[in-house]
């Protein structure tokens, strides 16, 4: 976890994540942390060949993800949803 809000602290991590679990809130009810800007810095903060995954399939999200440098699939869900998303950079 890189503890503080993400606008401030994921641009200021000097890390590199394997894998990230992109769960925040549905990202009409919490738009911040589904922003393409943030997003771009989820990728740049992404080892090589590094993995995310979210619960969300929202087309908006997947695209940003895309225009990040992740290639995007959207995936059965589970429980009560229908889709998710995962992906791989490119
Ligand atoms: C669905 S919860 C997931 C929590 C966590 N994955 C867990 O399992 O305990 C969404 C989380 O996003 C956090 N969040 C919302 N906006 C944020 C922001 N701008 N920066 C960092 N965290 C944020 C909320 O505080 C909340 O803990």
């Amino acid at each position: 976890m890189i503890p503080g809000d993400a606008r401030q602290s994921l641009p200021a991590w000097a890390g590199q994540a394997d894998a990230w679990f992109l769960d925040g809130f549905a990202p009409a009810k919490n738009p911040e942390l589904w922003d393409p800007a943030l997003l771009a810095e989820v990728a740049r903060r992404t080892a090589p060949g590094g993995t995310f995954a979210t619960y969300t399939a929202a087309g908006h999200v997947r695209r940003a993800l895309a225009a990040a440098g992740f290639a995007v699939a959207r995936l059965p869900g589970y429980g009560r949803k229908r889709h998710m998303t995962a992906g791989r950079l490119s």
